[in-house]
């Protein structure tokens, strides 16, 4: 029982044990007719998740790449885009822009704070030579706990005529992002977040106005050229050798997901940040995102009590309860750490990941009061609001 491990990490998350074992068919041709099937039926599931009517692109690489496709196809060396940060990811798209040569001009907010839909669009506004092609932004940003608010940013565009593109490889399926209905013309996830499989899928969609500016993009790529992936999507393949395993796990995390239906889904994340952060609040800890409006329904990030280092919390929830949370990063990598609660993770996991907290933090000296945590996530369960089937993830 030693190595028994509960993931309470933003990614990678537990794979269900329905997954696990989809992972493991015997090998088919992946140009044989029943890959193309699995594709086809893989791609509606697909496209019901992702909210739209565009094809999703699959991608075996990690979310990082779905990132990097994004810009090489769309957009120029030396044409400009918009990069709103709220963190570590929104700071990698500026990386991989800059890789391409194309202009990024930085839209930079603190960590821990939601970027400002207002101020984007007094900058858009701003741009009357419309030399803005796109604005890059996180749904979720991943490095502080933070959901942006998509609809708003779509909304600040007005009728300036820049892309949107979005990277929602950790928001995807914990909160609402309905590509088409929010005019979104870019979405990006990955498979082993909320999708609830092993890292090695990118899935990525494109909206008809980007698929036309993919059509004039005069930058380089080989291995992610997103229109040869698209021509081959239409005959249910893919260009190069796919991670057949990957997708037959797909087939049945999307069916999971189905059976749990979206908004359940969403309802259930959002009960697991609120656990998590009422439970942390309890145990006389300080959240990074203190309002609850903007805060993460994936990770949540927290201060690590005076005079303890990140390493001493991570370390002992997983020697002594083989919980596994993650480290803070870049600024706040010295004071934080972050308890993920997406993907395969149900209300016990987090009275467990909780309780194991108190035990550890109890251990270090630190004042908290027994079953504390545990107490205030159950009311939160047991609120009104919250009054659901609570065994949602079957
Ligand atoms: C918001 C966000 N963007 C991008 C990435 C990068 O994805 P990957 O590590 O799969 O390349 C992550 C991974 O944690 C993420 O959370």
């Amino acid at each position: 029982m030693n190595n028994k491990q509960t993931l309470l990490l933003p990614g990678p998350t537990c794979v269900p044990p329905q997954v696990l074992s989809a992972l493991s068919k015997p090998a088919i041709s992946h140009r044989g007719p029943e890959f193309k099937s699995l594709l086809k039926e893989v791609n509606d599931g697909l496209k019901n998740i992702f909210q739209t009517n565009s094809d999703v692109i699959v991608l075996t690489a990690s979310g990082t790449a779905g990132m990097e496709a994004a810009i090489v196809n769309l957009i120029s060396p030396g044409e400009k885009v918009l990069a709103v940060t709220i963190g570590v990811f929104g700071e990698r798209f500026v990386e991989i822009c800059r890789s391409f040569g194309v202009e990024v001009e930085v839209m930079a907010f603190p960590y821990g704070q939601q970027a400002d839909p207002k101020i984007i669009a007094n900058r858009l506004e701003a741009d009357k030579e419309h030399q803005i092609k796109a604005i890059l932004v996180q749904h979720n940003e991943t490095s502080t706990g933070v959901l942006n608010d998509i609809q708003a940013i779509s909304k600040a565009r007005g009728d300036h005529p820049a892309l949107l593109i979005v990277d929602s490889i950790s928001g995807m399926i914990t909160a609402d992002l309905p590509m088409d209905e929010w005019n979104l013309d870019v979405v990006i996830t990955g498979s082993q977040k909320a999708m609830m499989l092993p890292p090695g899928l990118a899935l990525i969609a494109l909206s008809e106005r980007a698929w036309q500016a993919a059509e004039k993009c005069k930058n380089q790529c080989f291995y992610l050229d997103l229109k040869k992936a698209r021509e081959w999507a239409a005959t249910d393949q893919t260009p190069f050798t796919p991670a057949v395993p990957l997708l037959y796990g797909l087939k049945e995390s999307i069916n999971l997901i189905q059976k749990e239906t979206l908004a359940g889904c969403f309802k259930r994340h959002s009960i697991l940040r609120d656990m998590v952060r009422a439970g942390v609040r309890a145990l006389g800890l300080k959240l990074l995102v203190e309002d609850d409006k903007i805060a993460s329904p994936g990770v949540t990030t927290v201060y690590v009590p005076e005079g303890l280092k990140p390493s001493d919390i991570i370390d002992s929830l997983r020697e002594k309860f083989g919980v596994i949370i993650a480290g803070g990063q870049r600024q706040i990598k010295d004071k934080t750490f972050r308890i993920g609660h997406l993907g395969y993770v149900n209300y016990s996991d987090i009275l467990a990941g909780l309780s194991a907290l108190e035990v550890v933090l109890a251990d270090y000296g630190i004042p908290v009061k027994t079953g504390a945590a545990v107490a205030a996530a159950n009311d939160i369960l047991r609120s009104k609001k919250n009054k659901i089937n609570l065994n949602l993830v079957s």
